[in-house]
C-alpha cells in the first residue's frame, strides 16, 4: 500500500519538502503501526532538512519529524502494551511527517480520554524535553530564579509554565521581537528581555539584584551560551540542548568559568534518550500528560497547516514570527 509522506531528496531550503508517496512501513515484532492524526514540527526538522542537525548529514532521502499522535492500527506479536485502536503519542523509527508511522513500543506513549491527538503530539518533545532539562538535568529547587531563552517557541511557552510548576521565584525569559514578549508574559513569565534591543546578560543580572540566574536553558548556544555565562549565578546550572543560531555554531566554556563559581554546564538531547536510554523518557512523559489532564499545563498551538504545506510550515519558522507549536495534519 502506498501512503502519502513529505520526503527531503537532497538537503536545502524550505522547497525540499516534497509530497510523495512512499510505501507503508513494515513493523517489526516490537513496533506498532499508526494511522497518524497529528503531526509535530520542531525547529530540529528544520536542522535536519539542512543538514545541520548535530552535524549529521543524511546521505540518502529520508523523512523528517520526530513526533505525531494517531491510533495504533497495527501491532507486533511481540508487542504487550498497546493493542488496535489505541491512541498514542510517539517518537517513530523513520520521520514523523507522513500519514502512517512505525514506532518501537518503547516509544509510544499511551494517548489518556481527555486528551485531544492535536494536544498529545504538539506536546510530546516539547514536554519531555522542558520537564528534563529543568527537573532533571537542572534539578530545579523551589526559589530559584530561571532564564529561558527563545521563550515564545514551542520548548519556551513549555518551560516557563513547567518553571513555575517546579516552583521557580522568578522566571525570565528572553525573545527577539516585541510581539513575542507578550506570548512569553502570557504563559507566565514574570519578565521578559527583548534581546534585539539591548544586552540580555546586563538585564538579568539587574533584575536578579546582580546574582544572575540559577537555572538557564540555552537552545541557541554559539554567541548566545557564551553571553548566558555572563548572568549565571554562582552554583547555577546551564542546560545546552539546542544550537539555534543561524550558522549552528557551539558556544565555548572553560574551566575558569566554572571552578571557582562552582557553576555547571550540563548537556541533553532527548534524541539521545531515544536511542540510548528510551526507558528514561516514560516517566516524563507521564508527568506532562497528568499536568495536561489536570490543565496546570497549556501547550500553545498557534498553527495547524495540511501536511501536503509541510515547506509553508517550516518557512514560518524560519521567519522568526511562529509563536508556541506548529502542526500539519495528515
Ligand atoms: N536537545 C533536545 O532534546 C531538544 C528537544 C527539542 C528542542 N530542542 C531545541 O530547542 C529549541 C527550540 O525548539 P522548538 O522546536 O521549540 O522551536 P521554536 O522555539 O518554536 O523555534 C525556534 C526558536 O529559536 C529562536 N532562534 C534563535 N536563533 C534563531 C535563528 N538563527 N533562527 C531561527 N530561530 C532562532 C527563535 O526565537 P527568537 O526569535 O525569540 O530568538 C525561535 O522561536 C531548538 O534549538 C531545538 O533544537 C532541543
Amino acid at each position: 500500500m502506498k501512503i502519502k509522506a513529505i520526503v527531503v531528496n537532497e538537503l536545502g531550503g524550505p522547497d525540499v519538502l516534497q509530497l510523495s508517496e512512499v510505501a507503508i512501513p513494515a513493523i517489526l515484532p516490537h513496533q506498532v503501526l499508526i494511522r497518524t492524526e497529528a503531526i509535530s514540527v520542531n525547529f530540529a526538522d528544520i536542522k535536519a532538512r539542512r543538514g545541520e542537525y548535530h552535524g549529521k548529514v543524511s546521505a540518502s532521502p529520508f523523512i523528517p519529524g520526530l513526533d505525531c499522535a494517531g491510533e495504533i492500527i497495527k501491532v507486533g506479536a511481540q508487542v504487550t502494551r498497546f493493542k488496535i485502536g489505541q491512541r498514542v503519542m510517539a517518537f517513530p523509527k523513520e520521520g514523523s511527517y507522513a500519514e502512517y508511522v512505525a514506532a518501537d513500543e518503547k516509544l509510544a506513549f499511551a494517548v489518556p480520554d481527555g486528551l485531544d491527538s492535536e494536544t498529545a503530539a504538539a506536546s510530546l518533545t516539547v514536554g519531555i524535553t522542558a520537564y528534563n532539562v529543568l527537573n532533571r538535568v537542572a534539578r530545579l529547587s523551589p526559589g530559584e530564579t530561571v532564564l529561558i531563552h527563545a521563550a515564545a517557541g514551542g520548548i519556551g511557552t513549555t518551560a516557563i509554565q513547567l518553571a513555575r510548576l517546579a516552583g521557580a521565584s522568578q522566571v525570565i525569559g528572553t525573545v527577539s521581537s516585541e510581539a513575542k514578549m507578550e506570548t512569553a508574559k502570557n504563559m507566565g513569565a514574570d519578565h521578559v528581555i527583548n534581546y534585539a534591543t539591548g544586552d540580555f546578560a546586563e538585564k538579568v543580572n539587574s533584575l536578579t539584584d546582580g546574582q544572575g540566574a540559577d537555572v538557564i536553558l540555552d537552545t541557541v548556544a554559539g554567541e548566545n551560551f557564551e553571553k548566558s555565562l555572563r548572568c549565571l549565578a554562582h552554583f547555577g546550572r546551564i542546560v545546552a540542548f539546542g544550537h539555534g543560531n543561524d550558522r549552528s555554531l557551539p558556544g565555548k566554556v572553560t574551566t575558569a568559568d566554572l571552578h571557582s563559581s562552582c557553576r555547571s554546564v550540563l548537556g541533553y538531547s532527548t534524541g539521545t534518550y531515544r536511542k540510548l536510554r528510551p526507558d528514561f523518557l516514560q516517566e516524563s512523559a507521564d508527568k506532562v500528560t497528568d499536568l495536561l489532564l489536570q490543565a496546570k499545563l497549556k501547550i500553545l498551538i498557534s498553527k495547524r497547516y495540511p501536511l501536503a504545506e509541510a515547506a509553508q510550515a517550516h518557512s514560518h519558522i524560519e521567519s522568526r514570527k511562529s509563536i508556541g507549536k506548529i502542526l500539519l495534519i495528515p
